[in-house]
This record gives structure tokens, sequence and C-alpha cells, in this order.
């Protein structure tokens, strides 16, 4: 298969990269310095390019391209690099240009309407998204509208909160986005865009992800209901 990863150098993509390369797949990797790309001799094409100029994009992509993009403002806090939302749409152009059809987008938990969203999301991480990150919030938003407007085979993935974490090989996947756990490591969203992309089962689906939560957390709620269980 051939995969593009836009933001390839970044936590999730450098280890879709690195998983895709081991699975056997064709990867174009799109990056603003080559230099910053992990060595895989030459089962990796590197495209130089920039997500919010649109440069280079189309040179990363092939009519059988299945693009994800892990792409990430690296100034979530600050005002002027909206990179989720300006990579999208260029992405979408690309892809329209060369016939390309399926795209596959990191987002994230508490984008959207807090319908959307779990209680503990609710109450922790929207307003931290308001507080910090409303710019990166908003272009997250912005993203998933163009995302989801875009008429290709798409699907977002609103990872939970990313932790560096060893891969579980677990996570949960859930159409219902208030379903959904606390963290997730970026290595299970790698595993996770790599399966989708191999076994499109949630096209022009938004998407919940996160690993479970501990057994014991997720048991409590029953626990004070029916107390432990003895026998
Ligand atoms: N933090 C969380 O808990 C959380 C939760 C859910 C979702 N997310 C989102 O998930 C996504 C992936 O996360 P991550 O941790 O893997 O992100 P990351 O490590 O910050 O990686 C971001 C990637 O985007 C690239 N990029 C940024 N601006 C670019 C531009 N103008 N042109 C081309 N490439 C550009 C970066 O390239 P360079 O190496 O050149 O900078 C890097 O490869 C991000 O959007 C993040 O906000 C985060």
């Amino acid at each position: 298969m051939e995969i593009t990863v836009f933001g390839a150098t970044g936590g999730i993509g450098a280890h879709l990269c690195d998983l895709a390369v081991r699975r056997g797949h064709r990867v174009t990797a799109f990056v603003r310095r080559a230099a910053a790309v992990p060595s895989h001799g030459d089962r990796v094409r590197v495209v130089v390019g920039d997500a919010l100029t649109g440069v280079g994009i189309r040179d990363a992509l092939r009519p059988d391209s299945v693009a994800i993009s892990c792409l990430g403002s690296r100034t979530p806090t600050k005002a002027g690099d909206p990179v989720t939302s300006t990579g999208a749409r260029h992405i979408i152009d690309g892809m329209r240009a060369v016939g390309a059809s399926r795209l596959i987008v990191v987002s994230s938990v508490g984008v959207g309407t807090a319908r959307e969203n779990p209680w503990f999301v609710n109450l922790l991480v929207r307003p931290a998204f308001a507080l910090f990150y409303p710019h990166a919030r908003d272009d997250f938003d912005a993203m998933e509208a163009l995302v989801g407007a875009s008429g290709l085979a798409w699907t977002l993935a609103r990872a939970s909160s990313l932790t560096d974490g060893r891969a579980r090989g677990r996570y949960l996947v859930d159409r219902d986005t208030r379903r959904t756990g606390p963290f997730i490591a970026r290595i299970d969203v790698a595993a996770f865009l790599l399966n989708e992309a191999e076994n499109p089962a949630n096209v022009q689906a938004r998407v919940s992800l996160s690993n479970p939560w501990p057994e014991l957390i997720r048991r409590a709620p029953r626990l004070l209901e029916t107390g432990p269980r003895t026998g």
C-alpha cells in the first residue's frame, strides 16, 4: 500500500512511518526538514514542503496514496499557526488534483461541542483548551469541518490526551465520541491509523480513540453501586 504521512517527524507520525515500513508498505514522509526523518534506507520517500503554504503537498501524493495527517502546531498556545486546518485544505486539494481518495486525520478529544464529549473532558480538557489553546481548538474545529465536507473517504480520529507510553496494543475506537478514556499512547494512535488504512472500518466517521480505562477506574462506578464481588 502507498501511504503518505504528513507530520512524519512528529510523535505519532514517526511511529506511523516506522510501523508502515515494518509492515512492508511504501511510505512517503512529508516533512519540513529532510534531516529530521529517521533513516529507513530507500523504504521511505521523503518530500520536503510546508503544510501552511502547500508547497510539496501534491508531490507527496499519488492516485493510490492513502493520506494520513498527523500534523500539529509546534506553537499551540500562539495564534498564527493553523497547520491542521490549512494543511488539511492543501492535502484535500492535492488529493483531488491527483485523484486520491482515502484520507485519515488525527484530531483531538475536546473538539466539537460539549455534547460530543464525555463529562471529564467537559470538566477538564475543554476549559483548558479554551484557556490555554483557543487557537489550536479553533484550528481543529476548522480542520474537522473541512475534512467532513471534503467528499473524500475520510476518517477523523479524535485521540485522547497523548502519552509517550509503551504500546498497549489495545485501544478503544468508538463512533459515539462521548465514549472515550483519558489517555492514549502515541504509538497506539499510529497503530490505529495504519490498521484503518489497511482495513477501512470507519469511513466518513469521527471516532474517539483511547486506551482502555485502567480496570479499577472502569469498574469503580459499578463497585460503588454493588460493592465488590466476593464470590
Ligand atoms: N497533546 C495531546 O494530548 C493531544 C491529544 C490529541 C491530539 N493531539 C494532536 O495530535 C496531533 C499529532 O500529535 P503529535 O504529538 O504527534 O504532534 P507533534 O509531535 O507536535 O508533531 C507535529 C508534526 O507536524 C509537523 N508540522 C508542524 N507544522 C508544519 C508545517 N507547517 N509543515 C509541515 N509539517 C508541519 C511537525 O513537523 P516539524 O518536526 O518540522 O515541526 C511534526 O512532524 C497534533 O495535531 C496534536 O495537537 C494532541
